[in-house]
């Protein structure tokens, strides 16, 4: 059976700015992301320049990676900059206990970092830390970075072979400070914020964006008491936030429980439609973390930054229960596009996204061999792929009329998602076919401006649980599709069962 949803689309009616750093990544110091993801190191017979993977940085390239947060997660509130400078053969090893328990020889530090932002094209977000650094220790990584005189550390960033100093726009103040970040109360991270803030300089031109470690999940709680930590916000609409600017926000998928969060692959029906009610409640929590920042925070000056989201599955038989690799599938796919969705709709507030993480953990971009390097880019990359239209573009509201739902978990999940924006003379539709077993029809009722072209691709597959390997790359892959027909409203689109579709509209 087919059935048919409409969605009203005003093109003349341009929104908020849709930040191309919604579609942000993060590479933590855990498992195979750093190690054998990006970094193989110079004498690697995988092709790499100065140790980082050509592959790699060719693949994110192509997506037009904004931007990339390190070196955790976990992992930031327990690394010290300065074990990361200086000659590799000499750097002190340390212990990543959070991931695997593994000795760290900090063979990959704070050149090596930025000089894969420089590969990547992509904005550095640097992740700070608050849980067992120092104030002392968080200004001096600003100044080594940043600053371009004859100071102290601009003097050492020197000695190390880097005489310019580097353009970092995002600072992170701690992670997850009521967890692994310190397991600090709201209060007291609040009153770190503002000090650590304080004493991450602005040098030279350089314009820091302080992101403090945010709430998780629906932790109202955190964010008000960051956001009643502000100076008077609703004062003067001209007066920028400080002293910090954004707070942050995390929140993954799972199918169960943390401690059974499902298979990446073999899962049900029903955990299928489970696992999209989640991702379905990105929108909530968005909903909600800014109507509590809307009462503090009227001219929307403070950011909303999910710094970390995506699926979290058990891990892949056979592997290191601390290195989180998991499969990607078709799933995988549609959480982005239910989530990334989501995003467009709160530009206003949202102004960046991290997806965890991008190579060999968690929801990644890029999985690899760890015995023969081949690399694979899963579902998720091209859902990210297929919607490089919406960056820095003008988010479009979606109306959707005659969505069915389905009871999942005592909520109604509706079918179909959907997000839209425009850019001069193009547009850009996303649409998810979130219904396991049913195509659809979708007809695009277009207002506002005369489309005079077309062009509309499709990621699916027969399988829910499709993904690719280096055997079969291409399992699951955007085609053209051929299923966009005139309609007297504009245009009827095909939304074959779990599906992901994206429809580029040429306007006049
Ligand atoms: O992304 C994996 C971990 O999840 C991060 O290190 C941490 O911030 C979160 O709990």
């Amino acid at each position: 059976m087919t059935t048919t949803t409409t969605a009203v689309i005003d093109l003349d009616l341009p929104g908020a700015t849709i930040s191309r750093h919604v579609y942000g990544h993060f590479a933590e110091h855990l498992g195979r992301c750093i190690y054998g993801g990006f970094w193989v190191g110079e004498d690697s017979p995988v092709a790499n320049v100065r140790g980082i993977r050509s592959d790699v940085v060719e693949a994110l390239r192509a997506i037009s990676i904004p931007n990339l947060r390190w070196p955790g997660g976990c992992f930031a509130d327990d690394y010290h900059w300065r074990d990361g400078i200086g000659p590799r053969e000499s750097r002190p090893r340390m212990v990543n206990s959070h991931w695997g328990d593994v000795v760290e020889d900090n063979a990959f530090g704070t050149h090596e970092f930025m000089d894969l932002c420089e590969l990547l094209g992509a904005d550095p977000y640097v992740s700070g830390n608050v849980g067992s650094g120092s104030v002392a220790e968080m200004s001096d990584w600003v100044e080594y970075l940043t600053r371009a005189d004859d100071s102290p550390m601009a003097a050492l960033r020197r000695a190390n072979g880097r005489e310019q100093p580097w353009r970092v726009p995002f600072w992170g103040l701690g992670n997850e400070a009521w967890g692994c970040g310190g397991n600090l109360r709201a209060e007291q991270f609040a009153s770190l914020a503002r000090q650590y803030a304080t004493y991450t300089r602005n040098h030279g031109g350089n314009r820091l964006y302080r992101i403090a470690a945010g709430a998780n999940e629906a932790d109202l709680h955190w964010t008000e008491t960051l956001l009643r930590s502000f100076d008077d916000l609703a004062a003067d609409p001209a007066e920028p936030a400080g002293p910090f600017q954004a707070v942050s926000l995390h929140y993954y998928t799972m199918a169960g429980s943390w401690s059974d969060k499902g298979d990446a692959t073999g899962f049900s029906t029903d955990q299928w439609y489970v696992t999209m009610a989640r991702a379905r409640r990105m929108e909530e929590l968005l909903t909600r973390h800014s109507t509590v920042m809307d009462r503090y925070d009227p001219h929307r000056k403070v950011g909303l930054v999910v710094d970390e989201w995506g699926t979290w599955w058990n891990v892949e038989k056979g592997t290191n229960p601390g290195f989180l690799y998991q499969q990607n599938t078709l799933r995988d796919a549609l959480v982005a596009s239910v989530h990334l969705d989501a995003f467009h709709r709160h530009a206003e507030r949202v102004v960046m996204a991290n997806i965890a993480q991008t190579v060999n953990v968690l929801q990644a971009m890029i999985l690899t061999d760890p015995d023969t390097g081949a690399l694979v880019l899963t579902p998720t990359y091209h859902v990210f792929a297929m919607n490089t239209g919406h960056h820095d573009a003008a988010a479009l509201a979606v109306h959707l009329r005659d969505v069915e739902t389905r009871a999942v978990d005592a909520t109604e999940l509706p079918l179909v998602s959907a997000s839209a924006s425009v850019k001069g003379d193009t547009a850009l539709v996303s649409l998810s076919n979130l219904d396991a077993e049913t195509d659809r029809i979708l007809v695009l009722d277009l207002r506002g401006r005369d489309v005079v072209g077309h062009t509309a691709r499709v990621l699916t597959a027969t399988a829910l649980d499709a993904h690719n390997t280096p055997e079969q790359p291409d399992a699951v892959a955007p085609t053209d599709h051929a299923g966009v027909r005139p309609h007297p409203r504009g245009l009827e689109v095909d939304l074959p069962a779990h599906s992901y579709v994206t429809v580029a509209l040429e306007l006049r």
